[in-house]
């Protein structure tokens, strides 16, 4: 089979446009992105020590001098104080203003990645090589960067947008399989506030569009950032109408603080997303086959779209306090149609259940 060329999505409205590449074997395409550096930082965590020694193989080809920097994996990478050891590495090694940090890895790893150039030097380029499948489509597009601190998840961090993002999808072959389906998630919530194709396409075919080498998740891939970068592009630091990507996140914040984040992101939105439907439906703003839709489009993918029935008192607490709330008030992404996301401001309670009740317990 002959190479495909590579796609590129521009994403637009931040200081300086950056193209998300999504194809495989993309590394010959890093040399541009790291022009006029002399070094260059490879964060990784350690299930990506082979790929990163590739991406390292690549910038050395380009003169560029790599410092491999391991990092802990998953969450655990996310601290202070990794983020003070890496400053510590690119001091050591005597990184400059023109130098790059480039962050491999799930959005863990990039999230990180972007904090650390965000921050060393008052801000360096970066370029972000996701290998998750939500690093692709979501994580490591948008220019949100960050932490954990023993406040919350994600409460510290930099808007600063990376030079480029590699989406090499032959990444995602090392990748476990729960994990790409759990990414899928978040394909499925572009697929239903802005891109009903992606809908059509796992409908047509739900084994193959979890094959990383073929053109269904390539697809895919390409038609979520598309997503991602309208959204981004209309709201770049997140003051209103990106608020839409958090379609199915209110639920799932909840389930994954009930869980101590014991559960994959994507799992949670998933069931967050047939709540979301499940309560535009009891609201009378979607109509029952959309709202079916939800259920049997994840359910084809493996993806879960129920959880314990008696946790609903647990649920309520925990979304009372999500960061996203505003004021006390609940605010929720719901659609009153297929492709029509709004935001609905203090739903009634009586309605927050009915939809906990009727579609998410089990
Ligand atoms: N910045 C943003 O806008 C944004 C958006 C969404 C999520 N996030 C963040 O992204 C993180 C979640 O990202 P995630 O789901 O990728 O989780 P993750 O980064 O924790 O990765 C999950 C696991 O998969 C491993 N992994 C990744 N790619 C692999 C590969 N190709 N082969 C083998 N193993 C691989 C990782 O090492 C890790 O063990 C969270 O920290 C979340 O806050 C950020």
């Amino acid at each position: 089979m002959g190479q495909v060329s590579p796609t590129r999505v521009t994403i637009e409205g931040g200081p300086v446009p950056y193209q998300v590449v999504v194809g495989r074997d993309l590394l010959g395409s890093l040399p541009p992105l790291v022009a006029g550096a002399q070094r260059a930082a490879v964060l990784h965590a350690p299930p990506l020590a082979r790929y990163a020694r590739r991406v390292a193989g690549a910038l050395e080809t380009a003169g560029v001098a790599a410092h491999p920097i391991g990092v802990p994996d998953a969450e655990a990478g996310k601290t202070v104080e990794v983020a003070a050891r890496c400053w510590d590495a690119l001091g050591a090694a005597g990184f400059t203003r023109t130098d790059v940090v480039v962050g491999v890895g799930g959005g863990a790893a990039t999230d990180l990645a972007g904090f650390v150039a965000a921050t060393w030097l008052r801000g360096v380029r970066w370029v972000a090589v996701p290998t998750s499948l939500l690093g692709m489509v979501d994580a490591a597009v948008g220019g949100k960067t960050g932490l954990n601190t023993a406040a919350g998840k994600n409460l510290v961090g930099a808007f600063h947008p990376p030079a480029g993002v590699l989406a090499d999808l032959s990444a995602l072959d090392s990748l476990p399989r729960v994990d790409l389906v759990a990414g899928l998630a978040e394909v499925v919530k572009c697929g239903f506030i802005a891109d009903p194709a992606i809908l059509d396409q796992i409908e047509a075919g739900p084994a193959a569009v979890a094959d990383p080498a073929g053109p269904a998740l390539r697809e895919l891939v390409e038609r979520a950032v598309r997503v991602k970068a309208r959204v981004v592009a209309a709201d770049p630091r997140e003051a209103g109408p990106r608020e839409v990507l958090n379609y199915g996140h209110t639920l799932a914040h909840a389930i994954e603080q009930v869980e101590g984040y014991g559960v994959r992101h994507g799992h949670a939105v998933a069931i967050g997303l047939v709540y979301a439907a499940g309560l535009a439906r009891a609201g009378g703003r979607l109509d029952r086959a959309t709202a079916d839709r939800h259920v049997a489009v994840l359910r084809a993918l493996g993806l879960p779209t129920s959880y314990r029935g008696d946790a609903w008192p647990e649920l309520r607490r925990a979304m009372r306090v999500d960061k996203k709330a505003r004021g006390g008030t609940l605010r929720f992404v719901v659609l009153d149609g297929l492709a029509r996301p709004s935001v609905w401001a203090g739903p009634p309670e009586e309605l927050l259940e009915r939809a906990y009740t009727q579609e998410v317990a089990r």
